[in-house]
């Protein structure tokens, strides 16, 4: 069976640098989101059923990391003081996006792993509108962390600051 989850593997050096890791993982992001909107237009092709086993392993584990490794990042922006309050704000509105992203990823993930394991889906009409809103959803999140919060944390934290975080994202990833 081909590994289809290898184009989305990050190289793990990357996680010496933070912000650098956390952009790539948006460039995965941006992948699964195009995958995702493929696969919804193409259920019946076999292909699909290994791109789905790869989409529920990305949206289950690597994009649940990616949401905890940016709450790491939030809680040291604002412990450390550095948040003004245009940051703090942006932040408000980031935390209840990630928040309300873990229904959507969950009822996904529960409808692909049904098709993967040859069953029929729960609620396909519901399955299309869900995966279309929410990679349309993830596209404008990841944007607009790319535009504010990332060049922003690279401006205001520290090296030993940035190492501390470095040390909890691998950590995450060595559970
Ligand atoms: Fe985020
Ligand atoms: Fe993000």
């Amino acid at each position: 069976m081909t590994d289809t989850t290898s184009p989305f593997e990050i190289d793990t050096a990357l996680l010496d640098d933070p912000i650098s890791f956390m952009e790539a993982d948006h460039g995965r992001i941006a992948a699964v989101c195009d995958r995702l909107q493929a696969l919804i237009k193409d259920l019946r092709h076999q292909q699909s059923h290994e791109e789905a086993t790869a989409l529920v392993t990305i949206l289950t584990r690597d994009l649940l990391d990616h949401i905890a490794d940016e709450e790491d990042l939030f809680n040291l922006l604002e412990n450390s003081g550095k948040a003004d309050k245009k940051l703090t704000d942006i932040i408000r509105v980031l935390r209840a996006e990630h928040a309300a992203d873990h229904g959507p990823i969950s009822a996904i993930s529960a409808e692909l792993k049904r098709f993967v394991a040859g069953d029929d889906m729960h609620a396909p009409a519901k399955f299309f509108v869900n995966a279309a809103s929410f990679a349309e959803n993830q596209r404008r999140h990841l944007t607009w962390e790319n535009c504010t919060v990332l060049p922003m944390s690279r401006d205001l934290l520290s090296t030993e600051e940035l190492a501390g975080l470095s040390t909890q994202m691998k950590n995450r990833r060595n559970r």
